[in-house]
Order: C-alpha cells, then sequence, then structure tokens
C-alpha cells in the first residue's frame, strides 16, 4: 500500500505515473519534527539495515553516513562525499520487525542522515522545504520495490545490441582513431558492438554539429562501422556554445528556450566550449525543440547517445569567474600566510558548481511562471535526457534508440539508463560499482553500469581484468577512460586474449542476461539484489555487501582486491559454483552452505547457480549482438528437483514487448529430462 503526504509547495516533478489521494492522516513511518526546515525523523531499530538512495557513495546498506541529494558533477568522489550525479530520493528500512519504503519526490536538496548525527536515527531535511512524501507497506523489500517502480512507471528498455561490449575513451579525435580501435578489436577477434564518440568529434564541442575536418563523412563511418557490428555512440553535452552564427545558439536566443538570468537574459555559464546556455529543458515547448535537434544525427544513421554535464556542471558563471578574479587580484602582493592561501585555492575551486551559480538562474514553466533552478536544480538530467527519449521515439519511429545520461532523477528511467558517473581507476571504486548496483536497480535505472577499468587516473592490467569479469554481468558494458590516462582499449594489453575470452563469457550469457532484464522490466522487478533481500532471514547474508544476485539464477561474487587470488564467498544455501575461462569452457562443482574459501585467478570468472535454477546460454557467441545466435540454446543449471525457466526473447529492436512467442518454456528435471515449449532449440 502507497500513502501520500503533501508538504509546503510540492514542486510538479512528474516523477511518479500514478494519480493517488492525498492521505488526511500523519505520516505512519516519519515524524515530522519542523516544517520549517521540513525535516522528517525516524528511530532505526538495532539491526534494521536502509537500502537505496540509488547512485550514492559507501555501501549497499546506507546506514552510518550523510548523504545529500543534490545533483552533482563529482570526478573526485570517495567515502567523504555526499553528492553525486543524480539524485533518487528512495530508501527501504528493513528489520526484523518492520519493513517499509519511503520516497521523498522533492527537486530540491534533500539531506538523509542515516545513522549519522545519531546512531539510532534517521533524519531527512528537505531545505526547499516541501516534497511530496510516499510511505510504501509491504511483505517484503521485493513488493515494495515493485509497488515503487509501478509508482514511477515501466523502465527503459534499449536495444538488444547495447548489451553487447562498449569501448570507449575521451580522445578518440578523428575517423582514424575509431576506425583503428574498432580494428584493434577485429584483428583478435574481440567482440564490440559500439563505440562512444567523445566531445571531440564536434567542432568546437557545439551540440549536433559534426567536425569537418576530422569527421568528414560521419554518415559514411556510420555505415561503415555498422556492417562490422558497431554502431558509433556520440555524446551530447547540456551547454549550448555561445556562437554568433551556431544555429543551435541563434534559435534558442530567439526563441526563449535558454534558461535565464534574474533579469530574463539567456543565463551564461561556462563547460567545455568556453561560455553556454542551458536549453531550458523543463519547459515542454523547449525540451521539445532540444530533443527534435538530434535529428542531425540519427540522420547519420546514428542510433545510441550518451547525454552528459547535465546536472548541469558549471565550470564558471562570468559572475563567478568575475568575483575570482577581483578577489584574487586583491591578494597580489600580499604575504599570504596559511588563510590566505587556503583560500586563495578555495576562490578556484568554488568556482565550479557553486550554489550561488545554481540559485541565480531560472526555468520558464508552460503556464508562464519562473522558477529559480536552485529549487528544481536535480530535475535537468532527468528532463535533457526526456528530451532526447521523446523525441527518439518520433525520429525513429518503431526502434529503440541506446540513450543514457551521466546526472538523473526518477522518472528518467523511463527514458534512458545510466552510467556511474566519473569514476577513477581505483580498486575501492571497483569495489563501489559493485555496491552501487542494486541501490541504482532498485530506483528503475536498470540499465547501468560504471566505467569499466575507471575512468581518471591510470589503469593496471590486473584491475581491468577484474573489472572486466564483473562488467561481463552489467547491463551497460562500457570500458571509458579520460584524456591524458594510460590507454585502456582491452587489446593494448599484454593479456589481451583473457580479456577477448572473459568477454565471450559475456556474449554466451546473453540469452540469459538479456531476458533476466526485460522479464524484470515488465514486472517491476530488480535485476541486480543483495542477498539480504532474497534471503531475508539469513543473519549472515543479511550483512553481505561484496556479492550480488543477478536475476532467478545466478549469485555473484566479485574479486575486487589488487593482489589477491582468492576471496572467501558465503553461500546463503547449496549452489553450484561455474568457474570459466572462456565461452563454452568452465568446470563446476557443487558447494554447501556457509562459508568458502573460493580460489579465482586472474584469468578467470567464478559464479553460483542457485538451486533448481536453469541460465540459458547460446552456443554460438558472436563477435558482436547481431552475430550471436539466440536460437540455438544450452543451459547451465543446478537442478536438484526440478527447473524451469521462462525465456524471453526478441527482436532486440521493436517497441511492442507483447507476444506470447516471445517466451520459450525450459524444464530440466534431475533425472536429465529437458523439456522445451516454444521457439528456441535447447539441449544439454
Ligand atoms: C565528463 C564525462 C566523461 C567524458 C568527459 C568529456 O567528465 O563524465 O565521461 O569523457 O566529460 O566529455
Amino acid at each position: 500500500m502507497i500513502c501520500k503526504y503533501s508538504f509546503g509547495t510540492p514542486f510538479e516533478t512528474e516523477a511518479v505515473v500514478q494519480a493517488l489521494p492525498e492521505s488526511d492522516q500523519e505520516p505512519r513511518f516519519l515524524t515530522v519534527r519542523s516544517r520549517l526546515p521540513l525535516c522528517f525523523s525516524c528511530r532505526l531499530g538495532e539491526e534494521e539495515a536502509v537500502y537505496g538512495l540509488g547512485e550514492s557513495v559507501r555501501g549497499m546498506n546506507k546506514r552510518g553516513w550523510i548523504y545529500e541529494n543534490y545533483a552533482l558533477d563529482q570526478p573526485h568522489h570517495h567515502e567523504d562525499t555526499r553528492s553525486l550525479y543524480s539524485c533518487h530520493s528512495f530508501v527501504i528500512v528493513s528489520g526484523p520487525e518492520r519493513v517499509f519504503g519511503l520516497f521523498l519526490d522533492e527537486p530540491g536538496r534533500v539531506i538523509f542522515d542515516i545513522g549519522y548525527a545519531c546512531r539510532t536515527e534517521m533524519t531527512i531535511t528537505c531545505v526547499q522545504n516541501s516534497c511530496v512524501l510516499y510511505e510504501i507497506t509491504g511483505e517484503t523489500e521485493a513488493d515494495i520495490v515493485q509497488q515503487y517502480r509501478r509508482l514511477i512507471g515501466r523502465s527503459y528498455l534499449p536495444p538488444k545490441w547495447a548489451f553487447g561490449f562498449i569501448q570507449s575513451r575521451w580522445g578518440y579525435k578523428d575517423e582514424s582513431d575509431v576506425r583503428q580501435v574498432a580494428q584493434g578489436y577485429r584483428d583478435r577477434q574481440m567482440a564490440l558492438d559500439g563505440i562512444c564518440m567523445d566531445i571531440d568529434y564536434m567542432e568546437r564541442y557545439k551540440d549536433f554539429t559534426v567536425d569537418p575536418a576530422r569527421f568528414p563523412d560521419l554518415a559514411a563511418l556510420a555505415g561503415e562501422m555498422k556492417a562490422q557490428g558497431v554502431h558509433l555512440i556520440p555524446i551530447i553535452d547540456a551547454g549550448v556554445k555561445i556562437e554568433a552564427g551556431y544555429d543551435v545558439y541563434e534559435e534558442g536566443c530567439e526563441k526563449g528556450y535558454f534558461c535565464t538570468d534574474l533579469e530574463g537574459k539567456p543565463f551564461v555559464a561556462a563547460v567545455w566550449p568556453g561560455l553556454v546556455h542551458f536549453p531550458d529543458v523543463l519547459n515542454p515547448e523547449a525540451r521539445r525543440w532540444f530533443g527534435q535537434k538530434y535529428k542531425v544525427l540519427t540522420e547519420l544513421g546514428i542510433d545510441g547517445f550518451w547525454n552528459d554535464m547535465n546536472e548541469p556542471a558549471i565550470f564558471y558563471s562570468k559572475t563567478g569567474l568575475d568575483e575570482a578574479f577581483k578577489s584574487i587580484r586583491e591578494m597580489e602582493g600580499e604575504n599570504l600566510g596559511l588563510h590566505e592561501y587556503f583560500r586563495m585555492g578555495d576562490i578556484i575551486r568554488n568556482m565550479s558548481n557553486s550554489p550561488q551559480d545554481y540559485a541565480s538562474f531560472y526555468h520558464s514553466l508552460s503556464d508562464g511562471s519562473r522558477v529559480c533552478h536552485d529549487r528544481v536544480h536535480s530535475l535537468f538530467g532527468y528532463n535533457m535526457t526526456r528530451a532526447a527519449g521523446e523525441e527518439l521515439d518520433t525520429l525513429r519511429p518503431g526502434e529503440r534508440t541506446l540513450l543514457f545520461s551521466r546526472s538523473s532523477y526518477p522518472g528518467m528511467h523511463r527514458y534512458g539508463g545510466i552510467w556511474q558517473g566519473d569514476n577513477k581507476s581505483w580498486w575501492s571504486h571497483l569495489a563501489l560499482n559493485v555496491k552501487m548496483m542494486p541501490s541504482v536497480d532498485m530506483m528503475g535505472f536498470l540499465y547501468q553500469g560504471a566505467d569499466l577499468g575507471g575512468f581518471g587516473c591510470d589503469t593496471t592490467e590486473d584491475l581491468l581484468l577484474r573489472w572486466i569479469a564483473f562488467g561481463i554481468f552489467t547491463p551497460l558494458m562500457r570500458n571509458h577512460s579520460a584524456m591524458g590516462t594510460r590507454q585502456q582499449e582491452l587489446y593494448s594489453y599484454p593479456m589481451w586474449e583473457t580479456f577477448r575470452d572473459l568477454i565471450s563469457i559475456r556474449y554466451m550469457l546473453l540469452p540469459y542476461l538479456y531476458s533476466e532484464f526485460v522479464k524484470c522490466l515488465l514486472d517491476d522487478r530488480m535485476l541486480f539484489r543483495p542477498l539480504a533481500f532474497d534471503y531475508r532471514t539469513d543473519k549472515r547474508a543479511r550483512e553481505i555487501e561484496d556479492q550480488l544476485l543477478l536475476g532467478e539464477g545466478l549469485m555473484l561474487a566479485p574479486v575486487t582486491e589488487q593482489n589477491r587470488t582468492w576471496r572467501y564467498v558465503y553461500l546463503p544455501e547449496e549452489m553450484k559454483l561455474i568457474r570459466m575461462k572462456k565461452a563454452g569452457q568452465w568446470q563446476e562443482e557443487i558447494l554447501p552452505a556457509g562459508d568458502h574459501r573460493v580460489e579465482i585467478r586472474l584469468d578467470e570468472v567464478v559464479f553460483f547457480i542457485r538451486p533448481d535454477k536453469l541460465v540459458p546460454y547460446t552456443l554460438r557467441p558472436g563477435l558482436s549482438v547481431a552475430e550471436t545466435d539466440f536460437d540455438q540454446l544450452s543451459i547451465l543449471h543446478f537442478v536438484k528437483n526440478e527447473g524451469e525457466y521462462k525465456l524471453y526473447d526478441d527482436d532486440g529492436l521493436t517497441r511492442d514487448l507483447s507476444g506470447e512467442d516471445r517466451i520459450t518454456t525450459i524444464r530440466l528435471t534431475a533425472d536429465g529430462t529437458l523439456t522445451t515449449s516454444g521457439s528456441k532449440t535447447v539441449r544439454l
């Protein structure tokens, strides 16, 4: 059951798709501590865990830290960080005596203190003194997630090719770089489905332009790549460059489609191109206009995009820069002691993404009113991606387009996926990637993943191997790295054959991964789950933070530490261990419930199958999703009595997901009798 309570003057975010009546009672689980500021509190029992908050630092159980939901560009995030790129204000409190969910639909700053000031208390502060609170009661975490997801609507479905391996790097500067990457993979028979094009494909970082010198014929290049099974995925940034003669800039100014300053003039900020204006994506007309611009690229055969810098990130504003120069000039010639020296550094650092800048521009809403950006800050990424999502549906009728964004808010999950933002080539960020999977998934962002290998800093071969071994299972499987860091393409490492073999495992498991993804989407379920959600009464399972359940049949236990060739794995019940080096080659072993010391060498992937579960795989994985055979299948299985699996499959492009012919039912009994009904051929 969901109860809705409104406080203050909430802003209509369009996160929710169900109209619910307003409750006339006080909230059941939260106490309203004060209305100015709007602050709620809730006691936490000794054994209660708090799950959720989507993209955020620290554990799956969020207890023990303070988080601020306010979308921020955070390339240097670590344990201390309070805000990341996305804002996902949904949590589940789960303990032996009660389980309930809370969704705070509020796009201004929301602070979740989850046992930080006081270990046994959670307080939630809505800085703008408003919110719509949804309290969700149910029997289990899964039930609560399902109700939440029905409240916010069905998740985005990418094309099937987007489940293939994608190579990216900030720095592919021209056609020949792109060709070289495709060839690097092809020459070594390594699977590849996509290459991301970062900002350098544009002309002077202008959205919806293509640099004519470096990419003289993008349509031809896109066609040439597609013939090899590789899709090009260009980036689109939030800021539109201010440049006379640039059509997007001029049209936006003329039609009043940019965010404005206090005086009503287009607001000036700076990002990659230097000075920019932000499209007013909260305004439906401006949103439509911005979304239509993607046509420039879809007409060239592009069928995938990533939306970036849409918190929106601001390097500096004109006012901020003027003030910074002024302050620094005043310091010139002074004796800079401790305080002055630190202040000088702060002046430069605080110019980016400053609260003053976010409070100094406005959105024009469809009813003619204006709202200060700060009030609705966390909605920008959502609406930029919605702009694209809504229009791509008409620009590419009948076909799905790959779309993922850096910043997001609930509701955006209907239009695109997300990546987990700029991480680093750190072992701790691999561990964070693992922990974030279920939290982000819970929010409805099923299509997600982190920059494999790490974005910032230099990666190492062993870290990349471990990260790829985990990335095999994440829906978005993209290797991405920052300009100036060490090369990260998998073929450039001495152990490239191992990388090739690890990736082949992804393609082998695609029938299961795709089927589980779509089934979770259709039933509003979670694809990645903490063990605590499925083994609710197992105290030990409730504390496991470094293992995950994937779909109905698999448990993962990735290695996330340097120089480790083994790890402890906890099995809540008897399971079958699968040790795989490449597609089609594995060893298996049945392990009893309990703790195990499991060897996992650098060149192998280990995962576990739950009792009476079947995991279909293809007998013929290809070098792209299109080349992978989804019809001739076999199964990995651990059948003690009987296992049944309903395999979902489709053409990977159409948006309509109905039709019984998409399901093949596979049954296997302990005596080895296999029966199948449906269109697929399955053999043992
Ligand atoms: C941002 C993005 C990153 C991209 C870079 C350059 O930092 O998060 O993925 O490579 O911008 O466009």
